[in-house]
């Protein structure tokens, strides 16, 4: 894989203007609904970054015709060709187990990788394939790859043991073409499983529900092509926006939804940080003087775990004792090790990092493991004094459209070097 080295000189002021993407994890479950329907989906708003790359790639490989031109994708699987999404193709993503449900719904067989994605610890798909069997899905799994087939699938009541944003993406989808009525209780309420359902909604897709986490399906035996809007990625936009409270004059963050990134705003607001609220973006002035504070990640509406790691960073340069509680995933502090180098006194005890600050950081050469850990070092190198080097940085490319060149355009020194 191509090593990309990015540096950054930091203590640059950063102003202006930046418009986030749309979100790859909406965007993602999005193209695996293509599967659902012979006829054409027109998307746009779809972030340019590696994994939406990788996840229309394993489209094209089990069938579909279409292009991606900028952040427009028109796209249409006439018909299933292959029942093979290869591991090639999606060892790095979430591509393939996002397709187990739609193929098995349309197509009676699918056969895919094991999922990849970042290295944070354990990601189980237990649960998805728990509903899958109940639904009438034989599966097999062999060394990397799952095999599976079923005749139609029908419709289960089923309640989620845990919250899973994957399996309650996966089960919707596989019941959006299942006999009967489908009963999900306890699914996930992230704001991209919600854009997958105006999706299913459009394309034909009968559901109800589901402010207080139960979905109620009923199965068609077709669905139709439809256009959607990917909503914007609140991830990339709270990161700039804490990229704002180390280093900003001023920033605007533009294309927000802001009700999206209501636990970040509450944080932020009990650090100090002059954020302000319009109805499609966040403004931040930095030179704040922040206060520590205390986080807890919990599925949506509670504080993402994709925005522990930035928050980490933000929180060495808030005076006093912080402390960062992971209840997600049980292995996602690997940025700790890295801020540590450029000198944040950052503690991990089992599932809390203990931030003490504030911490003067010096440039230092890091190596990141994935992606939202990038970020995080992204955001260190942006506040400490001189030059940071993150290697492997293909990491933030999975994820982070253009990130150099809108952080640039903002006023900071960054350059990439591809090895
Ligand atoms: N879990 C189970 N059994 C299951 C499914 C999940 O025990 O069958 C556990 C996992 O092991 C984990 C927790 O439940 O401890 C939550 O996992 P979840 O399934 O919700 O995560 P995911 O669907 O694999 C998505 C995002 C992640 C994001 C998480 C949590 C996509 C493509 N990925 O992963 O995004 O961190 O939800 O919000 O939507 C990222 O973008 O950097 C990223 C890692």
């Amino acid at each position: 894989m191509q090593n990309i080295v990015i540096s950054i000189q930091g203590r640059r002021p950063l102003t202006g203007d930046v418009t986030v993407a749309g979100a790859k994890n909406a965007a993602l479950p999005d193209l695996a609904a293509v599967c659902l329907s012979g006829e054409a989906i027109e998307f746009s708003n779809v972030p340019q970054v590696e994994d939406i790359k990788v996840m229309f790639a394993a489209l094209r490989e089990i069938g579909a015709l279409g292009e991606m031109r900028g952040d427009l994708i028109r796209v249409a699987i006439p018909e299933i060709r292959s029942d093979e999404v290869s591991q090639g193709i999606v060892r790095t993503t979430r591509a393939s187990i996002l397709l187990l449900g739609p193929m098995l719904a349309r197509h009676g067989r699918a056969k895919v990788t094991l999922p990849g994605g970042c290295a944070i610890g354990e990601r189980k798909i237990d649960f998805h394939l728990q509903g899958l069997q109940r639904m009438g899905a034989e599966i097999r799994s062999e060394r990397e790859f799952l095999e599976a087939r079923c005749r139609r699938l029908r419709g289960i009541e089923y309640s989620f043991p845990a919250r899973t944003v994957t399996g309650t993406e996966n089960l919707l989808m596989a019941a959006v073409l299942a006999e009967g009525t489908t009963v999900l209780h306890n699914c996930a309420l992230e704001p991209e499983v919600e854009d997958l359902v105006v999706l299913l909604r459009d394309m034909g897709a009968d559901i109800a529900g589901a402010s207080d986490g139960t979905w109620i399906i009923r199965g068609r035996t077709a669905l139709h092509g439809a256009r959607h809007r990917v909503i914007p990625d609140r991830i990339e936009a709270g990161t700039y926006l804490m990229a704002g409270c180390l280093a900003g004059n001023e920033i605007h963050v533009q294309g927000v939804v802001p009700e999206h990134l209501g636990s970040l705003l509450d944080v932020l607001g009990a650090m100090g940080a002059a954020v302000s609220v319009f109805p499609q973006a966040l403004h931040v002035r930095g030179g704040a003087a922040l206060a520590a504070a205390d986080l807890v990640t919990a599925p949506f509406p509670g504080f993402p775990t994709d925005l522990q790691a930035q928050a980490t960073a933000l929180l060495t340069q808030a005076e006093g004792v912080s402390r960062v509680r992971e209840t997600i995933f049980n292995d996602r502090f690997h940025h700790v090790r890295e801020l540590r180098r450029l000198g944040a006194d950052i503690v991990v005890k089992g599932d809390t990092a203990v931030v003490r600050g504030r911490s003067p950081l010096r440039g230092a050469t890091l190596r990141t493991t994935d992606l939202r850990a990038s970020a995080a070092l992204v955001l260190g190198a942006l506040a400490a004094e001189g030059e940071t080097v993150i290697e492997n940085s293909y990491q933030l490319f999975r994820g982070y459209e253009n990130l150099p060149e809108k952080l640039q355009k903002l006023g900071a020194d960054i350059t990439i070097r591809r090895e």
